[in-house]
């Protein structure tokens, strides 16, 4: 049995593809680098694991389709939706491009991944790596955050379909808050602090495994959820937008 992760590289991904790894589980590994993925693998393997290296795009859809071609023949019971990525910035000034490749791949290539999963597989789970931005509109960080909310409303919904339908599929939704990975520098957000990477990624795993239909990790981001739903929007934005404005 494999279990695959998009964004396998670095940060959450490569935590948990550790994670994976130690309990003798198989992996498929994605991201753009094939350097860093052929370097884990070796670093993997001594665990008596087979480690497939798929170095994709998954900004393309095209690229998704034909990952989604590649693994049709493995037994995958774990497929983690993690690649992604944000950029800070005032919506009137960041750079358009760049936000259609980011909701390319934040909404696009999971929303694509999981239909297709769903469609050729017969049993196991998506984990869709969201974030707690999900939660609120978030100024300056607006775009990353409503491509996080489409990940939410999209998981939530379709593994309540599954459960009507008594499949034994699900799709579970995962929120991180603030985590110390590269994910803080490639969206230009200049802060220090967060989870611990590998802390952030045991409770994902402790979660994957309970096969909990909605993951927040970490106490305090559970606290920072039910202040989201108890508050105000304005309240929320000046919030949020005071947060942003410190990175
Ligand atoms: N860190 C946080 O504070 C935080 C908080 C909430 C949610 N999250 C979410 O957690 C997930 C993982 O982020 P992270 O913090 O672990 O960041 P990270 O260390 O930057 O990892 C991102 C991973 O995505 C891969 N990736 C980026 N663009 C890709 C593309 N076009 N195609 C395929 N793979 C791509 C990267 O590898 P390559 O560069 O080799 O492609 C890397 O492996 C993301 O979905 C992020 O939104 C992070």
């Amino acid at each position: 049995m494999y279990v695959l992760i998009t964004g396998a590289s670095s940060g959450i991904g490569k935590e948990l593809a550790h994670l994976y790894a130690k309990n003798g589980d198989n992996l498929i590994l994605v991201a753009r680098s094939q350097e860093k993925l052929t370097e884990l693998a070796k670093d993997l393997k001594p665990n008596g694991i087979e480690v497939l290296v798929k170095p994709y795009d998954l900004s393309s859809l095209d690229n998704c389709k034909k990952l989604i071609d590649e693994i049709k023949g493995y037994e995958i019971r774990v497929f983690i939706n993690n690649a992604g990525y944000g950029n800070l910035g005032f919506f009137q000034d960041t750079d358009l491009d760049l936000e259609i490749n980011m909701l390319n791949l934040n909404i696009l290539a999971v929303h694509v991944l999981t239909k297709l999963y769903l469609q050729n597989f017969t049993a196991g789970d998506v984990v869709n790596i969201s974030s707690m931005a999900a939660f609120l509109p978030t100024p300056t960080f607006a775009t990353y955050a409503a491509s996080k909310s489409y990940v939410n409303y999209l998981s939530r919904a379709v593994d309540y379909e599954l459960r009507r339908r008594k499949s034994s599929m699900r799709v579970l939704t995962v929120n991180p808050g603030p985590v110390k990975t590269n994910f803080n520098e490639r969206a230009k957000a200049n802060i220090n602090r967060g989870m611990d990477v590998k802390k952030c990624a045991q409770k994902i795993y402790k979660g994957i495994k309970k096969r909990k239909a909605f993951i927040i990790p970490g106490f305090q981001m559970k606290l920072a959820y039910l202040f989201t739903k108890i508050t105000p929007i304005n309240w929320l934005l000046k919030a949020s937008y005071h947060i942003q404005q410190s990175k």
